[in-house]
């Protein structure tokens, strides 16, 4: 790798992606240049599609009315369905086992609802430390829901001393310790601060050697890494969709729950009529009767508009294919590492990545340890264009997302990197 333009210009020029930035709206800064857009693990770009998807439902709306249930190409009553063979491709699970519903905080109850049954000493909950605060809240409030001591039960996994990422033996190694009090392994996919891509089928196999249950919120990985859920056994999993997926702040989120748990029914659930058996829902009798698949787990009726947002990125990547984004992220992450330690090499400035070096244990974002004046750092950045993120006490977080970012804007952070590093 060269930090150069022509280097970076090169790589576009042979990127089979390249066309896929025009397929989204990219913000501009108050003089009409685009933003060097990094903040794709926050919130991803809109697709142009997203509004012709939205506008086709509305006006569906408009002139059917509760009939749109029932008519047009995509009738209601089934939207959801129409999103399984994409969420299945990202998730690397079968079609009954995934759905979309809901939002990934409420998402991560409802699957505890099920998951999480604390039983006599079996009640202990191995989560990272650090993890997103919404997952610790979740946790604490089960926790305190089933009447448990949550500094007791969830136990909260540090890294080594020195160290800033989980190592996966200690990871194994604390589930071995756990043994019969673990109920339950629950982590991040991708942790959000530092980046690092978890080794979820070595950690759901450990979980299960020892009895306990193993779940992942993949807010982070969803879009970003290959998954192979079904494949690795893992029992359940929750995402949202507007960082890598690009579907809409706040947008529709999704589950998966692997199939050897469906046909058990009796299997405590927070239930609503949309997982009650379809072939008599509408008579509306008493008595919740659970459809035999994931979808046993919805509650509501889907939310259309914020689907229809959703069905346009899924094409999207059901176009650009997981392997080729993922072939383009491990290069354009390795630049970007490269542009950095070159610049931090050039002008002494102490700058460490935290996110691992190891491709197979990062995706598209990295962790940037800027101890030394960093948030006037980052305020430097973003006057240069750059949109990344401040997460305190002292990273900046930059992700550049194949389907959307180019070398030539990883090139171009670097400039602005030396520049502010200048005028620090
Ligand atoms: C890792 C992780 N978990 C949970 C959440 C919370 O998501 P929501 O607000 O959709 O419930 C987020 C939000 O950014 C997240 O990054």
């Amino acid at each position: 790798m060269e930090n150069t333009l022509a280097y970076s210009q090169a790589q576009d020029q042979a990127d089979i992606l390249k066309d896929f930035r025009h397929r989204f709206h990219l913000p501009k800064r108050e003089n009409g240049k685009p933003w060097l857009y990094f903040t794709g693990n926050s919130l991803g770009l809109q697709p142009k599609s997203a509004e012709v998807y939205l506008s086709e439902e509305m006006q569906k709306w408009a002139e059917l009315g509760v009939e749109g249930h029932f008519r047009g190409d995509f009738p209601w009553l089934d939207y959801h369905k129409h999103f399984k063979p994409a969420l299945a491709y990202l998730t690397g699970s079968n079609e009954n086992e995934v759905t979309p519903m809901g939002s990934l905080s409420a998402n991560l109850h409802f699957l505890l609802a099920s998951f999480y049954k604390p039983q006599g000493r079996r009640n202990k909950i191995l989560l990272e430390a650090h993890a997103f605060p919404s997952d610790q809240y979740v946790l604490e409030t089960q926790a305190r829901f089933h009447q448990l001591d949550p500094n007791v039960v969830v136990i909260e996994l540090m890294p080594r001393p020195g160290e800033h990422t989980l190592r996966t033996e200690d990871i194994v190694q604390k589930i071995n310790e756990l043994g019969e009090d673990l109920a339950l392994v629950m982590l991040g996919g991708v942790n959000y601060y530092t980046g690092q891509v978890f080794d979820i089928q070595a950690i759901t196999q450990a979980a299960h050697q020892v009895g306990a249950y193993a779940g992942f919120d993949l807010a982070h990985a969803i879009g970003n890494v290959p998954l192979a859920l079904h494949t690795w056994e893992v029992d359940f999993a929750a995402w949202c969709s507007y960082k890598y997926l690009n579907s809409s702040p706040g947008g529709i989120g999704g589950i998966y729950v692997h199939q050897k748990h469906h046909p058990h029914n009796q299997m405590p659930r927070l239930a609503g009529w949309w997982g009650y058996e379809e072939a008599t829902r509408f008579k509306m009798q008493k008595g919740f009767k659970p459809i035999t698949d994931v979808d046993a787990w919805q509650l509501s009726n889907v939310p259309i508009l914020l689907l229809a947002v959703h069905r346009a990125s899924l094409e999207i990547f059901m176009e650009a294919k997981m392997e080729n984004l993922r072939a383009k992220s491990k290069k354009l992450t390795a630049f970007l590492a490269f542009v950095i330690q070159d610049i931090a090499h050039k002008t002494d400035y102490p700058i460490e990545i935290l996110t691992p070096a190891n491709p197979a244990e990062r995706g598209c974002q990295l962790s940037l340890w800027v101890v030394k004046s960093g948030k006037k750092l980052f305020q430097l950045l973003q006057e240069a264009g750059v949109m990344a993120d401040w997460r305190e006490p002292d990273v900046i977080r930059v992700a550049p997302v194949p389907l959307y970012n180019t070398f030539e804007e990883v090139y171009v952070f670097g400039e602005a990197l030396q520049k502010g590093i200048a005028r620090l």
